[in-house]
């Protein structure tokens, strides 16, 4: 039986669509279940439907304006998803910080990918600050990781796979993010051909 992933996304999708092609190419062994967005205009959510996968847009707003908290939030994305019996989760540029009222739901069964280095940059906007600290000389190369997601700490848990990326003095912003999202979906799917490998 393939394994089960659910990925969960706020934008582009690149990452989600490195997972849908590495599985076309029957480099992984897995399915994706379903495509799980909080941003109604993410492009990954197209891209899932091009590739026959069901989507959801489970938007924060709503529960703030009925006064709800995160907790409320992360319960019905807990059960929204175990509908799907997913085997992992995947964080593959999912902008929210996931409570425990979702991770006590899937334990040590979440992975996220963050495109720095492990113990570097946690949160937004990682790349630019990678950026800007080695145009201050605080760094000499930045990189990417994939982690289990073991609690509530921002992008920070037992590594998978981690890769150096190199920054050079020629570059600009944008040519280190091109870097960065490439060498990501390597790395992804390394990292999940590994857990499903098993
Ligand atoms: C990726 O660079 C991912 O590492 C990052 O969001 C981007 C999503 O790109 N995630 C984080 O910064 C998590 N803190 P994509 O939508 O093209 O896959």
């Amino acid at each position: 039986m393939p394994t089960r992933l659910a990925l969960l996304i706020s934008g582009n999708g690149s990452n989600l669509q490195a997972v849908i092609d590495a599985i076309r190419m029957r480099l992984l062994d897995a399915e994706i279940v379903i495509v799980v967005s909080n941003r109604k205009e993410a492009y990954g959510l197209q891209r899932a439907t091009k590739a026959g996968i069901p989507t959801h847009y489970h938007p924060l707003k709503p529960y703030r304006d009925a006064g709800k908290d995160r907790a409320a939030y992360d319960t019905d994305l807990a059960n929204l998803i175990a509908r799907y019996q997913p085997d992992w989760i995947v964080l593959a540029g999912w902008m929210h910080i996931l409570s425990n009222a979702f991770l006590q739901r899937f334990p040590y069964r979440v992975i996220n990918l963050h495109p720095a280095l492990p113990g570097q940059f946690p949160g937004v906007n990682a790349i630019e600050r990678a950026y800007e600290a080695f145009q201050a000389g605080q760094i000499k190369k930045t990189g990417v990781m994939v982690h289990l997601v073991p609690d509530e700490e921002i992008d920070s848990g037992p590594i998978l796979a981690t890769r150096d990326v190199q920054i050079y003095r020629t570059d600009a912003l944008e040519t280190l993010e091109q870097r960065i999202h490439q060498v990501e979906h390597q790395v992804l799917i390394e990292a999940l051909h590994r857990l499903i490998e098993g």
